[in-house]
């Protein structure tokens, strides 16, 4: 089923586990997210990125999404994940998205302020939840510092920040940046505790999102579940899963020629990750409640 984020985060935060909200771009990732939820009885996140919503085209890859979760047993969150601008934000509104990200993390904190308190205003006069963040994570997105810095300690962010940056804009959840990086496994990225912990003090109400999850140890991420984190982004685990499993195919020759013999593997694998992380993130099971 199509849901609201609201209770499900609330729920994982008070009850120290987390939703995977995972990326797609097409039909067979988007099911093989879900059918790891129906799998493991878990609620999930099916998040699209504006560069995905660029490549399938807003309608197309909302209309997938949509009939997928209203086909599932379990609870499916459709989020924008990463929106740059206030355009897209209400167009993905618009569409039927039940959660968005307002993204501003590289503007001056006042801007990201006003930017993002302007997409609360839209977002919760029509029952939509919204995630902002506050400091960078750095990675694949781009983000650099003036020195041209992409490790992730020159944007972790600021705890008195962010108890300012989340009264002056009511948000739902904040993504933090504590040590982890987009895309790539460098080496360089691990979770800042001692940060988190005061970040979770400084804004106790709501929960945290860990953005650049993959890559990131498993008992790193329990411990981060264990506190306030109730949302884990995953998307570089799976493009790896799936690009590994379309390359086994072309190891052989092949007399038929079928999209579906590469395609259909590629999702079975996708789904078989997205099973192992809901499991560690600690959902697996709660599906029930909703
Ligand atoms: O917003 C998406 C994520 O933060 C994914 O990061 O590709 O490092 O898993 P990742
Ligand atoms: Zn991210």
């Amino acid at each position: 089923m199509l849901s609201k984020a609201q209770q499900i985060l609330t729920d994982a935060m008070n009850a120290d586990y987390a939703i995977g909200a995972f990326n797609t771009s097409n039909m067979e990732i988007a099911q093989a997210i879900v059918r790891a939820a129906v799998a493991k009885k878990s609620p999930v996140i099916v998040q699209t990125s504006e560069g995905a919503i660029e490549y399938a085209g807003l309608t197309m890859i909302a209309g997938v999404i949509k009939i997928i979760a209203q086909e599932s047993s379990v609870p499916v969150i459709m989020h924008l994940d990463h929106g740059k601008s206030i355009e897209t934000v209400k167009r993905c509104i618009d569409a039927g998205y039940t959660s968005v990200m307002i993204d501003s993390s590289t503007l001056p904190l006042q801007e990201n302020i006003k930017k993002t308190a302007e997409v609360v205003a839209y977002a919760h006069a029509r029952g939509v939840y919204v995630e902002a963040e506050l400091g960078a994570i750095v990675g694949k997105e781009g983000v650099k510092d003036l020195h041209g810095s992409t490790t992730p300690d020159s944007f972790l962010t600021d705890p008195k920040q962010a108890m300012e940056f989340v009264e002056k804009t009511g948000i739902d959840s904040l993504a933090v940046s504590v040590g982890t990086i987009h895309g790539a496994f460098t080496g360089q990225e691990y979770i800042r505790f001692e940060l988190l912990e005061e970040v979770q003090s400084a804004v106790s109400h709501i929960p945290l999102v860990l953005h650049g999850a993959s890559g990131i140890a498993s008992d790193h991420l329990q411990r981060a579940c264990k506190g306030h984190v109730s949302k884990v982004n995953v998307d570089t685990e799976l493009r790896v899963a799936f690009e590994k499993a379309c390359g086994e195919y072309f190891k052989t020759t092949h007399e038929s020629y079928d999209p579906r013999s590469i395609m259909g593997p590629a999702r079975d694998a996708v789904q078989k990750t997205v099973e192992e992380k809901i499991d560690l993130l600690g959902s697996s099971g709660t599906s029930g409640i909703y």
